[in-house]
Parts: structure tokens; C-alpha cells; sequence
């Protein structure tokens, strides 16, 4: 789908299938957490929503949201940006934990986390804020491999199909532990799942792609920039509100840990054509196994200069061979 930027460029999307489920989903996807408002602030809804309507203008159809995110307000602006839109997009949300931790604890049983009628609750107040029939994905927030033999979430996936509420099910892994969902690919139960994936953390590359390739289960990649670490905009002077969920990912000395990151990275792609956030999709996109990369993007510009990866391919191999060395084995969410 081919169609003119704000900036007077042709923005092309290109579609992937998502693994089993068969759909064509635009390369580039939209992240709707950050449009919840309650974990990241800074943004308004009448902007969010620009930017969610020009992003189905550019041909993106594929949105991954989550009952969570805002307390259903994510949500609620997905569905009324999507009903108004009349046209075809897929709608991805997630059940969070009932225990409300993320990402699952060991040792702590699926009755606490994801009981059937909880899951089947969840369900239902989602398909009533985004005011849908069916949801097309529904995922597990979080996932704990010590629940592959427990029969609970296996009830709830056949229900949720069989009942025609939702169409797929997908998990959402728990942070930089892809190994994590390799049993539960294996099951073949689930259709899709949702992986931090970005130039920091490459890790999913080893077994979790090449599994997902075998079994034809979708890719959907999150975090691609890393909350904002690789965009470039974040230095030491930057400030969070307090309270927001960026004033904890980026605290103590971390926004300098990030920008010496970033500007050795900079270093080594001088000369690639775009801007770091740019490079940083393309790098996503550049794997075989990923379906759709998912970037939050508040406004306009954003999802505009996002889309724009779709048409450029994969990165050269010596390009990728150099960004080898930028993976940074972190974990800023605990
Ligand atoms: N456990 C889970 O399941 C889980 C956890 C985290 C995230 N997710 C999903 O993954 C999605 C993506 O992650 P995220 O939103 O947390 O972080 P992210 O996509 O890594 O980064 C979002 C940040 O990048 C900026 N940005 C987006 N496109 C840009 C561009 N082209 N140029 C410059 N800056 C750009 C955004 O700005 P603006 O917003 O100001 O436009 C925002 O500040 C989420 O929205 C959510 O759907 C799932």
C-alpha cells in the first residue's frame, strides 16, 4: 500500500503473515500502551488519536493493546479509532496477571494468575471497551513455564475459540526471557507470541526465532526502541514525571549508561541512511521470523517516520554483523 507522508514522501507498507493465524499484518504494527496514559504521561488523547488514525491511513493494521494499559482506556481509543476507520484492522489486547505482577514470579501457580473464570472475565470486559464482537488475539500478559501441564489456561484457549470471542491466542513473554515460551510453542496451543526484540537485546535470535519459524507461529516485536533508548532522545538531562513509568526504567544513572550507548552506536552507523529510531525498526524487521514490530508512537510524526522503515528491507549483513556488538545484556525492568 503506497501512499503520501505529511513530509511529501511515498510511505509504503508491506505485510507479513502472522504465523498460523494466516492474517496479513503490516510490518510496522501499533504499540497502544503508552496512549493508556497512566503508566507514561506526557501525551493527550486527541493526539493519540491523530496519530492512531494516520497510522491506519498509512496502511498499519495490526494494534496490540491490553486491558491494563490505562485501565481499559487504551483500549477504549483503540476501539473507537478502529470502528471509525471502517476498515479492516487486527486488534491484539492481553489479560493481565490477576495477582497484578509482571512478569510471572516462580513459584507462584497459575490459580493465583490466570484462574479460567478470570481469564474469561478479562475477555469479556475487553471486547466491551474496544466494543467488538471477537477480539482477534487475546494473550497472557505475563507467562511462567511451570505452568505448561496445568489444564486451567489450556480450558481457557479452548473456550475462548470454541465460544467465538476470540480468534487467536498469543503470550506475551515475560521481560528479555525468550527461552521462557519454548515449551509452550511446543504444546501447539498458542499462535502467536509477543517478545522484547531490539538491537539491545537480540536474544530471542537464538532459539526462539528459528522455533517459531518451525512451528509457524507469529513474531510480534516489542519494545523495538528499547521505551525510548533508541530513538537518541534520551540524556541525561531528560526528565520523567514522577510517578510515570519512565521515571523507574531510566532512573539512577542509567539515562548516561543509555546515552554512551547510544552515541557508540551512532558511531558505528554513520553513514546508514535514517534516523537511530529508524535504523533501530529496520533492525527488527531485518529477521525472517518477525511479523510485526510494534512501536508506541504518540504522534503523528512518529508514526509516520515508523512506517516509513516498511519499505527499505532488511539492513545490510555487515550493517547487522556491526550492530552484533551493541546487544547489552540488561534488565532496566526490575
Ligand atoms: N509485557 C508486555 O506485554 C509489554 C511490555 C511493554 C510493551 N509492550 C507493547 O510493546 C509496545 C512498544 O513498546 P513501548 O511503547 O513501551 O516502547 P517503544 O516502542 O520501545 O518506544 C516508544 C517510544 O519511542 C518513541 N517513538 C516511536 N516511534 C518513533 C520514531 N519513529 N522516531 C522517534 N521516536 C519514536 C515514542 O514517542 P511518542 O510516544 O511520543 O510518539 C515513545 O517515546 C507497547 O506500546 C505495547 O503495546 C508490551
Amino acid at each position: 500500500m503506497a501512499f503520501r507522508s505529511g513530509r511529501g514522501i511515498m510511505v509504503v507498507m508491506r505485510y507479513r503473515t502472522l504465523g498460523r493465524t494466516g492474517w496479513q499484518v503490516g510490518e510496522i504494527g501499533y504499540g497502544a500502551w503508552g496512549i493508556g496514559g497512566k503508566q507514561w504521561r506526557g501525551g493527550a488523547d486527541d493526539e493519540s488519536v491523530r496519530a492512531l488514525r494516520r497510522a491506519i491511513e498509512l496502511g498499519l493494521n495490526f494494534i496490540d493493546t491490553a486491558l491494563a494499559y490505562g485501565d481499559g482506556h487504551s483500549e477504549q481509543l483503540v476501539g473507537e479509532v478502529v470502528r471509525q476507520a471502517g476498515v479492516e484492522v487486527y486488534i491484539a489486547t492481553k489479560a493481565p496477571p490477576k495477582n497484578q505482577l509482571w512478569p510471572a514470579r516462580p513459584g507462584i501457580g497459575i490459580q493465583e494468575v490466570f484462574p479460567y473464570p478470570y481469564v474469561m472475565e478479562c475477555t469479556e470486559k475487553s471486547l466491551r471497551n474496544l466494543g467488538v464482537e471477537v477480539i482477534d488475539l487475546q494473550q497472557f500478559h505475563v507467562w511462567n513455564p511451570e505452568w505448561i501441564s496445568s489444564d486451567e489456561w489450556r480450558r481457557a484457549i479452548e473456550d475462548l475459540k470454541s465460544s467465538g470471542k476470540v480468534r487467536a491466542v498469543g503470550i506475551s513473554i515475560n521481560d528479555h526471557d525468550p527461552d521462557s515460551a519454548l515449551e509452550v510453542i511446543e504444546t501447539g496451543l498458542i499462535d502467536t507470541v509477543q517478545v522484547i526484540y531490539n538491537i539491545f537485546d537480540q536474544s530471542p535470535e537464538k532459539n526462539l526465532f528459528p522455533l517459531c519459524q518451525k512451528r509457524n507461529i507469529g513474531v510480534i516485536a516489542r519494545v523495538p526502541l528499547d521505551e525510548g533508548a533508541l530513538t537518541g532522545a534520551i540524556t541525561e538531562e531528560t526528565v520523567f514525571e514522577p510517578g510515570e513509568f519512565r521515571a523507574f526504567y531510566f532512573r539512577g544513572d542509567r539515562k548516561r549508561q543509555v546515552a554512551e550507548r547510544v552515541e557508540a552506536l551512532k558511531r558505528d552507523l554513520a553513514g546508514v541512511p535514517g534516523t537511530l529510531a529508524e535504523i533501530a525498526l529496520q533492525f527488527c524487521l531485518s529477521h525472517p521470523a518477525v511479523s510485526t514490530v510494534i512501536p508506541g508512537m504518540r504522534k503523528v510524526r512518529n508514526v509516520e517516520s515508523s512506517i516509513s522503515v516498511s519499505d527499505r528491507g532488511a539492513l545490510a549483513p555487515e550493517i547487522l554483523e556491526r550492530l552484533r556488538k551493541h546487544a547489552w545484556n540488561k534488565n532496566f525492568y526490575a
